[in-house]
């Protein structure tokens, strides 16, 4: 999702520090060229040389080091540099920054730097609560600038609080949506979307259920992508263990009855309804309270199913200004059964997929969906990976309301 994007990475003297040779070769995997500059005391708790064979770039550690005549190293490097991070960000740059000090190489390139940045502060809890770094973190988002929340964990200090240097992943989303989000038109500036993710768990016995294959992957990049588009996400998820996409609210249900009524509470102000969780047609009649044990007879255990509930047609059926989409995984007869489910469901779009094909469908990272509306046009996308089909499902979509 980087590709070609120039990322300065500007590290400061915090302990996160060591992490920041994992958060170059993350940025690197997304295919930005990664450029590092940092302040004296980083030195002291990751070397320079670490960083300079990772990025195959030298790095920036003094001003006043001007190895290219043919330019000033630190103006060079604020203008080469498409989006900075500052990461781990001390509360001493936090403070240099918000006040336009330049006063060593960190501080000096950024001052120069005039695109998107993004810190990440990281500190002891007292530091980040210390009325001079609050003042400079609101200083900075006054400017426009994107500061990351530290997260609450286990300080270096040996206990729990608020400061610690979020998740590298984190990090990495927050710097492509910056990215991607300076190409989108905020098309869901102001609406409510509701999103639906991973396959739906019912339950046999406390220990044992009936699910399928849905790793949730099309749901969370839906939720991602549309959150880019400037929308306020609520994704309501079977997949406890996946990580939340930044900026959108996370509601974790197991059955298809539970997630129904998730779905439906939201349902009056929501303006876009994207079901993409895979529901699970029955549910155990019978649910037992205690684990079943084995019987000791050869006799066998027989399992009654009942039908659910179908979310999505119960959605279509009291549809007022809401814009409905479902998803088709077919294995034959892409299209005619897509068309045949938006009658049926009084769905707007369905996003159909071919899950007998590889590379599509269920538990992979790439795609191949058809984007079919209600007014009978068709859209056929090749294959790629499901961010950037849900990127391409929520333009299609969107250019096509804007349209009417
Ligand atoms: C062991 C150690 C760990 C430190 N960790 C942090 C930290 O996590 N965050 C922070 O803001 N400062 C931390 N400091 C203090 C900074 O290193 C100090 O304020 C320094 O002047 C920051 O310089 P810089 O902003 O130019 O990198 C730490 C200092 C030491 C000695």
């Amino acid at each position: 999702m980087l590709t070609d994007q120039n990322v300065g990475l500007f590290i400061t003297g915090g302990i996160a520090s060591y992490k920041m040779a994992e958060l170059a070769r993350l940025l690197i995997k997304q295919g930005a060229n990664v450029r590092v500059v940092m302040s004296r005391s980083a030195t002291e708790f990751i070397t320079p040389m670490t960083l300079q064979i990772l990025t195959k770039n030298e790095v920036l550690t003094d001003t006043f080091e001007e190895r290219h005549p043919e330019f000033v190293q630190h103006v060079e490097m604020a203008q080469w540099a498409d989006i900075a991070i500052v990461a781990p960000a001390t509360a001493n740059v936090i403070g240099k920054i918000a006040n336009g000090i330049a006063d060593e190489i960190v501080s000096t390139t950024l001052l120069a730097h005039d695109k998107p940045l993004i810190i990440a502060p990281a500190m002891n809890d007292r530091m980040l609560s210390n009325p001079a770094t609050k003042r400079n973190l609101a200083l900075l988002e006054e400017d426009g600038h994107t500061i990351i929340e530290p997260d609450t964990g286990f300080l270096a200090e040996g206990y729990e609080a608020r400061g610690r240097l979020p998740e590298l992943t984190r990090i990495v989303d927050v710097v492509i949506k910056r990215h991607v989000q300076k190409g989108l038109r905020q098309l869901l500036h102001g609406k409510k979307v509701v999103v639906t993710a991973g396959g739906t768990v019912e339950r046999i016995d406390p220990v044992r259920y009936i699910s399928n294959d849905s790793s949730g992957k099309m749901g969370y990049a839906l939720a991602r992508a549309a959150e880019w588009y400037g929308g306020d996400v609520h994704l309501i998820s079977t997949k406890k263990s996946m990580v939340a996409p930044e900026g959108v609210t996370v509601e974790y249900v197991e059955s298809a009855r539970e997630m129904q009524e998730a779905v439906e509470r939201q349902y009056d102000d929501a303006q876009f309804v994207v079901m993409a969780a895979a529901v699970s047609d029955y549910r155990v009649k019978n649910k037992a309270d205690q684990k079943i044990k084995k019987s000791g007879d050869s006799s066998d255990l027989v399992i009654d199913l009942e039908e659910n509930p179908d979310i999505l047609a119960g959605l279509g059926a009291k549809k007022k200004h809401q814009t409905l989409i479902g998803f088709a995984a077919e294995t034959e007869n892409l299209i005619e059964n897509a068309m045949s489910k938006i009658k049926r469901k009084n769905a707007d779009w369905i996003i159909a997929n071919d899950v007998s094909k590889d590379g599509s469908g269920f538990n992979v990272d790439t795609n191949e969906v058809t984007i079919i509306s209600s007014d009978k046009s068709v859209y056929q996308l090749p294959e790629m990976t499901k961010l950037d089909a849900a990127l391409s499902i929520w333009q299609t979509v969107l250019e096509a309301e804007d349209r009417s």
